[in-house]
């Protein structure tokens, strides 16, 4: 098998986020998140339920505002403008554009109903970028055909398989080009025998360079495919590094408990 892509150690940011807190109400669900993603990498998030994954992956998509911190993307601070010390938050259009740059695949696939396979990976082009139609649909054939479901393209969601329909997902969410991949557990709602070929899929692009941010319960997986790995637990990071390292030799209590009880 081929290596994974491995980011040069001076490869650019691609995220970086300072100081992130959130709070939905009285609960404090992000308490102090640093974390940098250079480009290129694939960093795997694991941890508890209820550890905030999902909210930093949300956060970083900019589907949920952040309460304290700031989150910069290619350099590029996040949902605010910054003048005189000061943060004032950006127009819903404009988040809108800085939206575009992270691609986000969710646990349930949240496909078009009504729009085949092909439709549905060349929507956000042809409505969001302009982009003419011929060429919107030679690029969503191509994108349908890395994930292996060229011969899919005109059927329905509910004509495919689950992990058929994930693979369109993540064909849509590559679709708009963006600088980085958001996995929410992409199988976690799949049956068993559904998982390998997503997971396959996923493997695939990890090798391309394609920056992503996968939160996963698939321990292998993650340590076969990442080359960052971040343990969540209580709203912080509690350690990280390279995958294998962590998963053979975790160095905090809490993720040893963690990892006993998953492996
Ligand atoms: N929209 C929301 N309103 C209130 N609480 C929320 C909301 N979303 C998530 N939470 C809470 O935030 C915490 C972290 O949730 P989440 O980010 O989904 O964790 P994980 O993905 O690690 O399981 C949980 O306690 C959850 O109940
Ligand atoms: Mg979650």
């Amino acid at each position: 098998m081929d290596a994974i892509f491995n980011p040069a150690d001076d490869a650019p940011e691609c995220v970086r986020i300072k100081g992130v807190h959130k709070f939905f109400g009285a609960v404090h669900v992000l308490r102090g998140i640093d974390l940098s993603i250079r480009r290129g990498e694939v960093c795997v998030v694991i941890g508890p339920s209820g550890s905030g994954k999902s909210t930093l992956l949300r956060c970083i998509n900019q589907l949920e505002g952040i309460s304290a911190g700031r989150i910069y993307l290619n350099g590029e601070l996040i949902g605010y403008r910054e003048a005189n010390g000061r943060l004032n938050s950006l127009p819903e259009a404009k988040i809108a554009v800085q939206r575009r740059s992270t691609g986000m695949v969710f646990q349930r696939f949240n496909l078009f109903p009504h729009k085949t396979a092909v439709e549905n990976v060349m929507e956000g082009p042809l409505k969001v970028k302009k982009t003419p139609r011929a060429e919107a649909i030679r690029r969503a054939s191509e994108l349908l055909e890395r994930v292996g479901l060229a011969d899919r393209a005109n059927y329905y969601p509910t004509q495919l398989s689950g992990g058929q329909q994930q693979r369109v997902a993540i064909a849509r969410a590559m679709a708009m080009e963006p600088n980085i991949l958001l996995f929410d557990e992409p199988t976690s709602a799949l049956d068993p025998e559904l998982v390998g070929e997503v997971l396959d899929v996923i493997r695939g692009l990890a090798k391309t360079g394609i920056t992503m941010m996968v939160v996963t319960h698939e321990i292998g997986f993650a340590r076969e495919v990442g080359n960052h790995l971040v343990f969540m637990d209580g709203g912080m990071i509690l350690e990280e590094g390279p995958p294998a390292e962590v998963i053979a030799a975790p160095k905090n209590a809490r993720t040893q408990s963690f990892l006993a009880k998953v492996l």
